[in-house]
């Protein structure tokens, strides 16, 4: 099978921000999924240089608009590596290839009588750089760009795109998988529902001259989305290239909700005017905003790509902004969300996974794969087998079908699996037992087999962590693995394993405040006599207090909550309770441990989880800044439950 996927071409009148990345971070992940499932991909991705909007921008600038597009294109280019995005081509569409194409598309269309020259006038939008019409205003604004259109009257060629509107309404109808998500396909069938106007396909001259000039009248020039919609196609040769020929009965777009007129209308029938078939899906996502505003130069919250890159690194980038959005529906971006994600699913969920699995590795099988005897697997190390096989399912359904929080979602479910596997098969107590070596080494075999199906599967939305995990797991040929490399015994006994990098620090800049609010409570005044007097209690006020004895038989992270940890005791019943000591302790560190715990505070829900009680800490500060804190305890095992007065 083959792959064809496109981003949007973005114009070149002002740098990439995270809407651009966004897109291509998108389309570089579903090409690379893509080629995860065996397929041929090709990958396009380039910049619309034609327009009034370029020459304004190159005008402001006191520069030519050629050395103009040459500098903003270079820029576009120069932040793909950056963000792991690896297309296959990059267009301009003031390639002299594109530009000799799109004329003789004109040549053609206008041969066949699709173009025809007539008066015009109406209400031009040029952030737009297109009609609306009276009903796309909003208090007689361009929604989009927040102004009045222009009433403009001038003589151009149009392209009769009414002729295809019932066409286009069909294909849309028999395909539904033409334009996803479903409200995008909705919104389109209902703006056909109205007679469709024909398309001003030109500019004078006299006006506009940074364009391709029609090749039948050279007083004009194209207007830009005939220009750009084009670039689909001769980015493949077309009409007579083997790239043309291979590719275009695969070619999928990515864009956004913006640009979804031209794309779901203009082009379909352009292409059918030209004998061409229409591509096969059209995916349509949902605008970024920035601490729920839109992002905007006046407003000065334009947020970088490359700023992103440096603060939070590459990886935890592509994954936030695949994690956080559902595809289709717009998302706000904070320093906050994205870092509430890395430390979280990443530094806590998937990198502890990872370095846990491979020290234990190290310290109990001497940094090789163990050699296991299958009888010795358990009804857990099935359950686990049976849940991988399904989040590949999923995954695969998801990942396909552009949602890519699911797919993720049911890889993290996993995660936390492995994650509670580690805790309840305790390979630490395993190791302290000879006789238990067999179960230890198919407890250690199974971590390592599940991280090498995560290592597949994150390939397309993290590349260079996925390619630290096959590092550390000695894979062979990882940059040829497919999905159907995820079949379970892949490992290898007695294969030697590599040192593990660190996957993803906790973020510094936490830290840091971390270390801020440390020494700002470290300059508060000791409190006075009188002060101290005043928190005084009695010993009836204290005997209000149930301090108890609790055996901690289970702890695990919260999703979101990078501080907490729910921790299962018995005391002696058996209790939930949320404790803020995720920082200090590894949920792996505390079954069989005994805390004291409140036992009659008022249960709280605390992220979803009810907590039924209070652990017990001490904490100090360290001469650095920071804290240590260390759980409460009995100095001698005691029974769960028992009193502490
Ligand atoms: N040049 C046209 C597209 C021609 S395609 C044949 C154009 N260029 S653009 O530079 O304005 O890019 C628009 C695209 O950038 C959107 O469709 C989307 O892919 C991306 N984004 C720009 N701002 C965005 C957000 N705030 N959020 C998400 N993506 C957005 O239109």
């Amino acid at each position: 099978m083959s792959t064809y996927v496109t981003t949007p071409i973005y114009y070149v009148n002002a740098l990439p921000h995270l809407g651009h990345a966004y897109t291509t971070i998108v389309t570089d992940t579903y090409s690379r999924f893509r080629k995860l499932c065996g397929d041929d991909v090709r990958f396009q991705t380039g910049t619309d240089e034609h327009g009034e909007k370029i020459v304004e921008a190159a005008v402001k600038e006191g520069v030519s608009p050629r050395e103009y597009v040459d500098r903003i294109s270079t820029a576009f280019q120069g932040t793909w590596p950056s963000l792991s995005v690896e297309p296959d081509y990059l267009i301009r569409t003031t390639d002299a290839d594109h530009m000799q194409t799109v004329q003789d598309i004109l040549q053609m269309v206008y041969d066949k009588g699709d173009i025809y020259f007539s008066e015009y006038s109406g209400l031009y939008c040029k952030g737009c750089e297109r009609f609306l019409t009276e009903k796309e205003l909003v208090d007689g604004k361009c929604p989009d760009h927040q102004v009045a259109p222009e009433e403009i009257s001038e003589q151009n060629y149009f392209f009769r795109m009414s002729k295809y509107q019932d066409w286009l309404i069909n294909h849309i109808k028999e395909n539904p998988e033409f334009i996803t998500p479903e409200r995008y396909r909705n919104e389109v069938l209902s703006f056909l529902s109205e007679p469709l106007e024909d398309l001003c396909i030109s500019r004078p001259t006299s006006r506009l001259t940074w364009g391709i000039p029609l090749p039948f009248d050279e007083n004009f020039v194209t207007y830009v989305w005939f220009d750009a919609l084009i670039n689909y196609l001769t980015g493949l040769g077309y009409p007579n290239g083997e790239l043309y020929a291979k590719y275009w009965q695969d070619a999928e777009h990515v864009i956004a909700k913006d640009i979804l007129k031209p794309h779901a209308i203009y082009w379909p029938t352009m292409l059918r005017s030209m004998d061409v078939p229409a591509y096969k899906r059209l995916h349509v996502h949902g605008y970024w905003n920035v601490d729920e505003t839109k992002m905007s130069k006046s407003i000065g919250n334009v947020v970088r790509p490359k700023d992103l890159v440096e603060a939070y690194g590459v990886d935890t980038l592509r994954y936030f902004v695949l994690r956080e959005m559902s595809f289709g529906l717009d998302s706000s971006f904070s320093a906050d969300s994205i870092i509430a994600r890395q430390n979280s699913d990443l530094a806590n969920d998937l990198g502890n996974l990872f370095s846990r699995s491979l020290t234990m590795i190290d310290k109990y099988a001497g940094q090789k794969v163990p050699q296991i005897e299958q009888s010795l697997e358990e009804e857990a190390e099935q359950e686990l087998q049976q849940a991988i096989q399904d989040m590949l399912v999923a995954y695969e359904k998801h990942m396909n079908s552009f949602n890519f929080h699911k797919g993720l979602q049911s890889v993290w479910e996993v995660i936390s699996l492995l994650n509670k596997y580690i805790v309840t098969n305790a390979p630490w107590d395993l190791a302290k037992d000879d006789s238990q070596q067999g179960r230890l080494n198919v407890v250690l075999y199974t971590l390592l087999e599940a991280l090498r199906v995560l290592a597949i599967v994150l390939k397309p939305v993290m590349p260079s962590a996925a390619d630290k995990m096959a590092a550390a797991l000695s894979l062979e040929n990882f940059d040829q693995a497919t999905l159907t490399d995820c079949t379970w015994g892949g490992m290898t006994a007695g294969q030697a394993l590599a040192a593990p990098e660190p996957l993803f620090p906790r973020l510094e800049k936490k830290k840091k405040e971390q270390k801020q609010q440390a020494q700002s409570k470290a300059k508060k005044k000791p409190a006075t006599k009188a002060e101290q007097l005043d928190g005084v209690i009695t010993f009836e006020q204290f005997g209000q207090v149930e301090l108890r004895v609790a055996t901690v038989i289970a702890a695990e992270s919260i999703p979101k909550a990078d501080k907490l940890l729910k921790l299962t005791v018995e005391a002696p019943e058996k209790r939930t309770i949320v404790a803020g000591i995720a920082e200090y302790y590894a949920p792996e560190d505390l079954p069989g441990r005994q805390v004291i715990i409140v036992a009659n505070l008022k249960p709280a829900k605390l992220r979803g989880v009810v907590s039924e009680g209070m652990v017990l800490a001490a904490k100090q500060k360290l001469e650095d800044g920071t804290e240590q804190l260390t759980l409460a305890t009995v100095a001698e095992k005691m029974a769960p439950g028992s009193r502490v007065a």
